[in-house]
C-alpha cells in the first residue's frame, strides 16, 4: 500500500484509552490531531494533557475539521455516534477501530447483522471511504510512548484510498501495515481482537498484539 500525505486526523472518542494512545503516538510523529468527545471541555482537557499539534472539539466539529477520521468509541456507542457524524464525514476517509465486544456476563464478541461492525459502519456512513484497522493494537502499549512499539496493524477495506490512509497512519507511528483484504474480512479482525482480550487475561498482560510471521 503506497504512502499518502497525512493531513489533520480527528479521533472520535479520542478521550478514551485507544484514542489517547493513538493521539500520543501520532502527535509524536508530528501529525495534527483533533481529539473528539461528546463534551467540548473534556476534549480540550484531553488535548491539553498531550504534547504536539493537538486540539479538542465535540465529535462532529472534530470530524468536520479533519481529513481522516478515526472511530474509537465502544460498541454500545458505535451506531449512535456514527449516525451523528454522517454529514461531517461525507467524502472523507474513516478508519474504524471498534470491536463489537461486550463484557457483561463474560467477554463476548457479538455477531453483527451486517457481517461485521466495520461493514455496519460502511452502511451507516455510505458517503465515506471506510477501512477497518487497529483492532489488535493495545491502547496501553500505544500510551507509553517511552516503550518501543510492537505488532502489525491489520487493515481491511473495499476502498483503496481508505486502506492507504490507514497504512500511512500505521507507518507514522512506527508500525507495519498488513493488508488483509476487503471489508468482508473485518469480522475476522474483530474476532481476533476478542481473542487477544482473552489472552491478555490468561497471561495477565494488557499489551499483547499480532505480528504476521513470514511476511
Ligand atoms: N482499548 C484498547 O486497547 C483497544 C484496542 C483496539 C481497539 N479498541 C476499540 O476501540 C474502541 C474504543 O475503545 P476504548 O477502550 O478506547 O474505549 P473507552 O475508553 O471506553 O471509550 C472511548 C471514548 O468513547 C466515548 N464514549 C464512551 N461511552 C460512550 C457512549 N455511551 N456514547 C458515546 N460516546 C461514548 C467516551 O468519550 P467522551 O466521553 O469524551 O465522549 C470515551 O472516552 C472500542 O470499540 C474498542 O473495541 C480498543
Amino acid at each position: 500500500m503506497p504512502a499518502i500525505p497525512i493531513g489533520t486526523v480527528a479521533i472520535i472518542g479520542g478521550t478514551g484509552r485507544l484514542g489517547m494512545g493513538l493521539a500520543r503516538r501520532l502527535a509524536k510523529a508530528g501529525v495534527p490531531i483533533v481529539i473528539g468527545s461528546r463534551d467540548p471541555a473534556k476534549a480540550r482537557a484531553a488535548a491539553q494533557s498531550l504534547v504536539g499539534n493537538i486540539r479538542g472539539a465535540v465529535n462532529d466539529d472534530a470530524a468536520e475539521a479533519a481529513d481522516f477520521i478515526i472511530i474509537a468509541v465502544p460498541y454500545e456507542a458505535h451506531r449512535t455516534t456514527l449516525e451523528s457524524l454522517a454529514a461531517a464525514v461525507a467524502g472523507k476517509v474513516v478508519v474504524d477501530t471498534a470491536v463489537p465486544v461486550e463484557f457483561a456476563g463474560g467477554l463476548r464478541v457479538n455477531r453483527v447483522q451486517a457481517g461485521s461492525l466495520a461493514q455496519e459502519t460502511a452502511q451507516i456512513l455510505s458517503g465515506a471511504k471506510v477501512a477497518a484497522a487497529f483492532h489488535t493494537v493495545s491502547a496501553p502499549m500505544l500510551s507509553d510512548v517511552s516503550r518501543p512499539i510492537h505488532g502489525d496493524v491489520l487493515i481491511c477495506g473495499d476502498e483503496p484510498a481508505a486502506k492507504e490512509a490507514a497504512a500511512t497512519l500505521a507507518r507514522a507511528i512506527g508500525m507495519r501495515p498488513v493488508d488483509v483484504g476487503g471489508l468482508a474480512e473485518a469480522h475476522a479482525l474483530e474476532q481476533l481482537a476478542g481473542l487477544l482480550l482473552v489472552m491478555n487475561r490468561r497471561y495477565k498482560r494488557r499489551d499483547l498484539g499480532i505480528t504476521i510471521a513470514g511476511l
